[in-house]
């Protein structure tokens, strides 16, 4: 799906603005990177676009949704469409990989049956079939980061966000992770993902957006990566420096 921001701004304490004027139109389709020194405002944004921080000045606007009219009611849906790995995972340590990945599942009613087999065919994917019953305690950080995957992928989302998904993973897990992260392309889903690793950004043609003090300081194509297949270079925009 789409995503586009109009003129976000974001404050959390008076005086201190986080967020300045951030504007961007991804493609659907299309793999895209946020990078910026900490503190710069990366997750605050990523959290807009998910829905967990409200627009306080800007528009945003994802698929049919309009980021500024979503209420109590309507946000449930909205997280639907849209899938959210956290910075900090977020999982729950003494559940199982299938237990953390069926969460999402309970929560809108799904029959147990239902839940089960869509979390293994997911942590299939992920390459985790053989750790359904696993407690997430157990598993490494490369493993507990795909559950965190399966988890996001589970409604099908056609907007993924990923912060920071590779932080304290060695180059070989990093580039495993984006490479899952961008087979989700094939089905048209649109991502984003937050991170420190330059090399990453490299790996896959994607546009990508410089943060700095609350405001999108440059935006570029990456170079043509070396792993880039050839049916994904769609959507990633030719034209683009800033
Ligand atoms: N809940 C909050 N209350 C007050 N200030 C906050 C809150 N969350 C973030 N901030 C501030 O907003 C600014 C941007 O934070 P944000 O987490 O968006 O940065 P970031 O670019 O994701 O950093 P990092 O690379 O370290 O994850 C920081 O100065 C931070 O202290
Ligand atoms: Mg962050």
């Amino acid at each position: 799906m789409r995503v586009q921001a109009f003129h976000l701004g974001h404050t959390y304490l008076p005086e201190h603005p986080v967020l300045h004027d951030i504007s961007l139109d991804l493609s659907p389709g299309s793999l895209n990177y946020l990078i910026g020194p900490s503190g710069s405002g990366k997750s605050t944004l990523m959290k807009i676009l998910f829905g967990d921080e409200p627009i306080q000045t800007g528009q945003a606007l994802v698929g049919g949704w309009s980021l500024a009219h979503l209420t109590d009611k309507t946000r449930p849906y909205y997280r639907r469409e849209v899938g959210f790995v956290y910075q900090d995972l977020r999982l729950l340590p003494a559940w199982t990989a299938e237990e953390n990945v069926c969460l999402p599942l309970e929560a809108i009613g799904r029959s147990r049956r239902a839940q089960r087999s869509r979390a293994h065919e997911l942590l299939h994917q992920v390459g985790l079939g053989h750790h359904l019953r696993t407690p997430v305690a157990q598993l490494s950080g490369g493993e507990r980061q795909r559950v965190a995957i399966a988890r996001a992928l589970v409604h099908n989302p056609r907007f993924l966000l990923a912060d920071e998904p590779t932080a304290n993973l060695d180059p070989a897990l990093s580039d495993g992770v984006i490479e899952l992260l961008n087979e989700q392309r094939q089905r048209g889903v649109t991502l984003l993902i937050s991170t420190h690793d330059h090399q990453l950004i490299k790996l896959f043609r994607s546009q990508v957006y410089e943060m700095r003090r609350g405001i999108i300081s440059r935006h570029f194509t990456s170079q043509l990566g070396h792993r880039e297949g050839e049916s994904l270079s769609q959507g990633a925009g030719e034209s683009s420096h800033v």
